[in-house]
C-alpha cells in the first residue's frame, strides 16, 4: 500500500479555534468562517477543512455524526436523525461470493433516507452561521431532499435544480413537501451543477453541493462509523469498503477520514481500508480515470443509467478522492444496469433494502471478486447509500409481481394451489 498523504497541521493566523480551509492544489490557507468561498482564489483548486489537532477514538462521545463532533469543524449542527446507521452482517451474501466476510453499511436509514444528511447537518450549519439567506444544490435527488429537509429545519429558503425527468419520484416528492423551490433543467446533473455554480459565485444563493467542503467533514463520519462498529463486531478494521461513485464526495471524504486518523496516530497505515469505487457503465468518467492512472477525469457528455442517483459526467470531486483510490491500494469498476438490478434484488433479499446506486457497490464486489481482484479471504463492507423507496419505479420492476385474485378464500386458495 502507498503511503497516505497526510495534511499539513501547521494552522494559518487566521485560523479559528484550529480549523481553517486549505487549497489541495496549493494549500493556500483561508480563514473558515470569514466569507463565502468554495474555491481558491488563487488557484480555482477545491477547498478542504484543516484542523490543528486529530482526535482519537477515546475523543467520540454519543450517537450519530456529532458523536465525532472533536473531528468537526463546528461544535453543533443543524440536527435531525444523522447518521448511527446500521452495519448488517450478510453472511449468505458473503458465501455467495467467495469472501470472508461481508457487512452492509446502510446509509438509507438516515432520516431523509440517504448518507445526504450527514453532510447537511454540518453545512447548512455553516450557511446559518454564515449568515446566508438562500441555500441552494444541483441534485440527481437525495442532496435535494436533504437539503430541502434541513434547511426547512432550520428556517432557510431553498433551491434545487434537477435534471427534468431524470429524478426518482421519491426524492422530488421529498424536496417538495419540505417546501424547496424546484427548478427542472433541460440538461443532466453536470448542467445542473454548471448553473447553480454560477449562481452562487453572483451570490444569489449559498452551495450545497459536495464541492462545498464543510458537507464532506459530515460525510466524513461515515468511515468513523464503519472503523468502530466492525471493530466492535469483529476484532479487527475491514480490509475494503465498496462505495458508489457519482461526484466522490464520498470517496473523498472516506479518505479524509482515514488520514485524520493515521495523523493522530488512531490508526495503523497498515490497517487503513482499501477504497474500491463503482459506476454504472454508462456514467463511468472515474473508472476511466483511475484505469489510466490519470490525476483528473475527462467529462462524459452524454451519461445514462438506471441508477440516476449516479448518473454524473463530471465528478466534481475527482481531484480530491483519486488519490484516496491511489493510496489506499484501490481501484474503480463499472457495471451493467442488469447487473445493478440484480444486486439490488440480491440484497432485499437478504432484507437490506436500497435504491439502484446504493446496488452499485455490491454488484461491484462482485465483478472484482469474479475477476480475482478481490481476494477470498477479505473482510469486506459495501456501502449502500440511499433507501428502496427513493425509488419505487426501480424497485416495482426488480421485484415480483402482484398477482391478481378475487376476493374470497376458496379463489385464493385455488390460486395458491395452481
Ligand atoms: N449513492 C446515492 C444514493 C447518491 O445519491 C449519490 C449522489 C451517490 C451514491 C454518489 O455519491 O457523489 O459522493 O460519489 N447523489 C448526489 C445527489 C449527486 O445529488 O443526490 P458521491
Amino acid at each position: 500500500m502507498a503511503e497516505l498523504t497526510i495534511p499539513d497541521s501547521a494552522p494559518p493566523a487566521d485560523a479559528t479555534d484550529g480549523v481553517w480551509l486549505a487549497c489541495i492544489e496549493c494549500d493556500e490557507p483561508y480563514p473558515p468562517f470569514d466569507a463565502v468561498r468554495y474555491r481558491c482564489e488563487e488557484c480555482d483548486g477545491l477547498l478542504e477543512v484543516r484542523y490543528a489537532d486529530h482526535p482519537t477514538f477515546e475523543a467520540f462521545d454519543g450517537h450519530g455524526v456529532w458523536r465525532y463532533a472533536a473531528a468537526l469543524p463546528l461544535d453543533d449542527g443543524v440536527r435531525l436523525a444523522e447518521g448511527g446507521t446500521p452495519l448488517y452482517s450478510a453472511p449468505r451474501l458473503a458465501d455467495d461470493l467467495g469472501v470472508a466476510d461481508l457487512h452492509v453499511k446502510h446509509e438509507g436509514l438516515n432520516g431523509t433516507g440517504s448518507f445526504k444528511d450527514r453532510g447537511m447537518t454540518v453545512g447548512v450549519a455553516v450557511a446559518s452561521h454564515l449568515g446566508v439567506e438562500r441555500l441552494a444544490c444541483a441534485s440527481t435527488g437525495n442532496t435535494s431532499a436533504a437539503l430541502a429537509a434541513y434547511g426547512a429545519r432550520a428556517g432557510m429558503e431553498t433551491l434545487v435544480l434537477l435534471p427534468a425527468g431524470k429524478v426518482a419520484a421519491g426524492k422530488v416528492a421529498q424536496a417538495a413537501l419540505h417546501g424547496a423551490r424546484i427548478l427542472e433543467v433541460d440538461g443532466n446533473f453536470d448542467d445542473c451543477l454548471d448553473v447553480v455554480a454560477a449562481l452562487a459565485d453572483a451570490g444569489e444563493a449559498y452551495l450545497l453541493n459536495s464541492i462545498n467542503p464543510f458537507r464532506l467533514e459530515g460525510q466524513k463520519t461515515i468511515a468513523f462509523e464503519i472503523l468502530e462498529e466492525h471493530r466492535e463486531r469483529t476484532g479487527t478494521y475491514p480490509d475494503r469498503i465498496v462505495l458508489p461513485v457519482g461526484n466522490a464526495g464520498n470517496t473523498a471524504a472516506l479518505y479524509k477520514a482515514f488520514r485524520e486518523l493515521v495523523a493522530a496516530g488512531a490508526l495503523d497505515p497498515a490497517a487503513v481500508p482499501t477504497l474500491t469505487g463503482v459506476q454504472a457503465a454508462g456514467s463511468a468518467p472515474f473508472v476511466a480515470a483511475v484505469e489510466d492512472g490519470s490525476e483528473t477525469v475527462d467529462r462524459w457528455d452524454e451519461v445514462e443509467t438506471i441508477a440516476t442517483a449516479i448518473r454524473i459526467g463530471s465528478p466534481a470531486n475527482a481531484r480530491k478522492a483519486l488519490p484516496g483510490i491511489r493510496e489506499t491500494g484501490g481501484t474503480a469498476i463499472a457495471v451493467s444496469d442488469d447487473a445493478i438490478t440484480d444486486a439490488q434484488r440480491e440484497l432485499a433479499e437478504s432484507g437490506i433494502g436500497v435504491e439502484p446506486a446504493s446496488a452499485a457497490s455490491l454488484a461491484g464486489l462482485r465483478k472484482l471478486r469474479e475477476r480475482g481482484v478481490v481476494d477470498g479471504d477479505e473482510s469486506v463492507v459495501c456501502l449502500t447509500t440511499g433507501h428502496l423507496l427513493k425509488d419505487p419505479a426501480a424497485a416495482a420492476a426488480a421485484g415480483t409481481d402482484p398477482e391478481p385474485v378475487p376476493a374470497d378464500v376458496d379463489g385464493v386458495l385455488a390460486h395458491l394451489g395452481g
